[in-house]
């Protein structure tokens, strides 16, 4: 973890509303943590190694709060289904392979080599049921220098056999088991039941138990689709939403829950999210691709929820960070032709939500101000020498059209990966 300087055009949100574009300006890493940005490099700093990379942009590395590790094998096959055809059709069948360990191996190898060639330095991932493809994955991500929270599945009903873990109880020990065995300095564990029609009363009542006693956070989807919202309507007759039912157990964990999708809810859940400052993953492209409905994210940002975006691979079809931040703004602009007072989002605003938004659960990352972790990414775009365009240009073509290729080099907490 060194000291060092980055020359090039650097950009960050600081806020929704604040992008900052610094060109031709300098990045300052002081032991693995940014010291600030500089327009002239002041003379404390001279001694440090210096790397100037020209006209590249510097950009904060992004922070994909959910996606599905053992669903990249079959990311953009069966999108003609909705989400419970999807997981039957698709999913499990796909997920229940992971009982083979060699064939994790070769899958998960190949999900954390492209993660780590993609936008995202950070990452809250989950694995399957097993707890040793589940640690294997953890390895995986802990050898590739990304930082990243993984889940090991928790299911005890309304899953195929292969999937479904004997009762609570053996579902809570195979949790315990792997948590002794997951430890990791960049590789954290984060509990992860499902769903909540695929978790017991029991399961969940243990898992709520589970996550204070070993101080551990939480993920889980929520609310995605209208059959699943009635599906659990129907097994929970007596709780007053399907927010409530996490809440009920014990797994809306204040800042430190992360709920995908999130996208019918009541003012009354949406009351209770806000309070417990639990993270929305908003999965844009997940929720086109499953035909799963489009969360009001404008009225939901003005009413002090906290969403980010994410990928959700495989229900959404690739863990590119850039892309999906084009593809929300794209949804947002459908949505605010049906809904006068939403304003679409902004570029601004979409480098937010995938960078400092969702940074915050990991402490201070995803900006470049003092303090924050120093995650970067030089993202190269002039591919016809001697074109001129603005740093704000480049940020743009990069967001709607870069890939791996475009970003030539990488920074987490202050290492070159
Ligand atoms: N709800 C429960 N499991 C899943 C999953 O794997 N993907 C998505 N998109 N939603 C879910
Ligand atoms: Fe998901």
């Amino acid at each position: 973890m060194g000291s060092f300087v980055l020359h090039g055009n650097i950009i960050d949100s600081e806020s929704p509303e604040r992008l900052r574009v610094a060109a031709d300006s300098y990045l300052v890493c002081e032991e693995g943590r940014c010291t600030g940005v500089f327009s002239a490099l002041p003379e404390r700093f001279s001694g440090l190694p210096l790397t100037d990379f020209g006209d590249r942009l510097i950009l904060p590395g992004m922070t994909d709060l959910h996606l599905h590790a053992p669903q990249f094998a079959f990311r953009g096959l069966g999108m003609d289904l909705e989400l419970l055809d999807w997981l039957n059709a698709r999913t499990f069948p796909e997920e229940a392979k992971y009982a083979d360990l060699s064939y994790a191996a070769l899958a998960y190898g190949q999900f954390v080599d492209c993660l780590r060639r993609s936008a995202t330095t950070r990452a809250v991932v989950f694995g399957t049921v097993h707890p040793a493809a589940t640690t294997l994955l953890m390895e995986l991500l802990e050898a590739s220098g990304l930082v990243s929270y993984v889940g090991k599945v928790n299911m005890d009903r309304d899953c195929p056999e292969a999937l479904r873990e004997a009762d609570a109880a053996a579902s809570l020990a195979a949790t315990e088991q792997w948590l002794a065995s997951a430890r990791f300095a960049h590789t954290k564990p984060i509990l992860t039941p499902r769903f909540v029609p695929s978790t017991t009363e029991k399961l969940m009542t243990g898992l709520g138990r589970l996550c204070e006693t070993y101080d551990l956070p939480v993920q889980s989807h929520l609310s995605e689709n209208r059959n699943e919202v009635a599906w659990v309507k129907e097994l929970h007759p007596d709780l007053p939403s399907y927010t409530a039912v996490y809440d009920t157990f014990g797994l809306l964990r204040p800042e430190k829950t992360i709920m995908a999708h999130a996208i019918y809810l009541s003012d009354e859940e949406k009351r209770l999210l806000r309070d417990k400052g639990v993270y929305l993953a908003h999965c844009a492209q997940s929720n086109a691709n499953l035909t799963s409905g489009i969360m009001p994210l404008r009225r939901n940002l003005e009413n002090g929820l906290t969403c980010t975006i994410a990928s959700d691979v495989a229900a959404g079809h690739t863990p590119a960070m850039n892309k999906q931040i084009a593809l929300t703004i794209e949804i947002s602009k459908l949505y605010s032709l049906k809904h006068d007072r939403e304003k679409a989002l902004t570029i601004g605003e979409g480098l937010y939500l995938a960078t400092k938004g969702p940074g915050r659960f990991y402490g201070q990352t995803g900006s470049f101000e003092k303090g924050y972790a120093f995650d970067a990414l030089v993202i190269h775009m002039d591919d016809i020498e001697g074109l001129e365009r603005t740093p704000f240009e480049k940020l743009q073509q990069f967001i709607y059209d870069g890939d791996d290729r475009n970003i030539i080099a990488r920074y987490v907490d202050g290492v070159s990966r």
